[in-house]
């Protein structure tokens, strides 16, 4: 694919790229020392880069540019790990490892780690305007980008799919409301970036809306693969410790239906999510494709 070996391959060049402009966002920007490297901790601490490179893959299966893309995949990593830092914290998840480092509370204090994710949060904005002034990306585009992130990241979006995942109880909690658990803290944040990507290449609503079954389909998909890994994963791949949702007694799909079904379900939702891709007709489809695929089999 362009040039590259394999999806593997592709996924290291494209995280690269996108690493090299996360650093390059904070250039020339004034805030108190330990607050910027409190942000830059956490956010350069390694990690998947998942949820930006779906931008570029969505870009690219329009024929978009891969510059005009790159602010809003830096954004959506910016919220992602504003989110983490978050999720890590004592009042929620209260794990002391991420992405193979010390949790960003654990280094810095819970107030600095709440700041932190306040200030990754806000600088996300910020960066998407600039679609528009450096790249061309026309002015409805950029709003509607900024629309979608307002409201896929916020209360109806993760946040609310946050709360509804603290408010979930072993024994109550439904299969249904789980669904609206996984949908939410985890399904949103792909759909935007996956529409994010669609429209800084100019998408039509019939791809957007393509975009959005393959993104709730792959993001159901990669909760239930993360609390898979959560049970059996290998600790040191993953970067956070084993067993964090036995020792919250947190409602998962192993716990509602055992690990067979889960990844059972893993693999229809995929299929399910290539079907959609495949029948909308997109130019390039091939990354997006091949990606569904590598994260069905990820370890990580
Ligand atoms: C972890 O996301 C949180 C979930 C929504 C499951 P990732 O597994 O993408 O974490 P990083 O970004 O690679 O660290
Ligand atoms: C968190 O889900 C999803 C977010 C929105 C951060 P988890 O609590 O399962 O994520 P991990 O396992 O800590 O990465
Ligand atoms: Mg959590
Ligand atoms: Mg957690
Ligand atoms: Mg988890």
């Amino acid at each position: 694919m362009d040039g590259y070996l394999t999806i593997a391959d592709y996924i290291k060049g494209e995280a690269k790229a996108i690493e090299e402009e996360l650093k390059r966002s904070f250039d020339r920007m004034e805030m108190p020392p330990i607050l910027k490297e409190s942000m830059l901790y956490s956010l350069m601490a390694g990690g998947k880069r998942l949820r930006p490179i779906l931008v570029l893959a969505a870009a690219a299966a329009l024929n978009g540019k891969k510059d005009a893309a790159l602010p809003a995949a830096c954004a959506v990593e910016m919220v992602h790990t504003y989110s983490l830092i978050h999720d890590d914290l004592p009042a929620l998840d209260n794990d002391d490892y991420r992405r193979g480092k010390l949790t960003n509370h654990k280094v810095f204090g819970e107030a600095m780690a709440i700041m932190a994710g306040d200030g990754l949060l806000t600088h996300a904005f910020a960066l998407i305007p600039k679609m528009f002034s450096r790249f061309g990306v026309p002015a409805e585009q950029c709003l509607a980008i900024v629309a979608d992130l307002a409201l896929l990241a916020g209360p109806s979006g993760m946040v609310g799919g946050q709360v509804a995942d603290l408010q979930g109880e072993q024994g109550q909690t439904t299969g249904e409301e789980l669904d609206y658990i996984h949908t939410h803290k985890t399904g949103d944040m792909i759909v935007f970036s996956l529409k994010a990507g669609a429209r800084s290449a100019g998408a039509g609503d019939e791809h957007l809306l393509a975009l959005e079954k393959f993104g709730y389909a792959i993001g159901l998909a990669f909760q239930i693969q993360d609390d898979i890994l959560d049970l059996t994963g290998d600790e040191d791949k993953l970067g956070k410790p084993l067993g964090s949702d036995e020792k919250m007694m947190k409602v998962t799909y192993p716990y509602l239906y055992g690990i067979e079904a889960s990844q059972k379900k893993v693999e229809e939702l995929t299929q399910t999510a290539k079907q959609a891709i495949l029948a909308a007709g997109f130019p390039f489809p091939d990354k997006l494709l091949a990606l569904a695929d590598y994260l069905m089999k990820r370890d990580h």
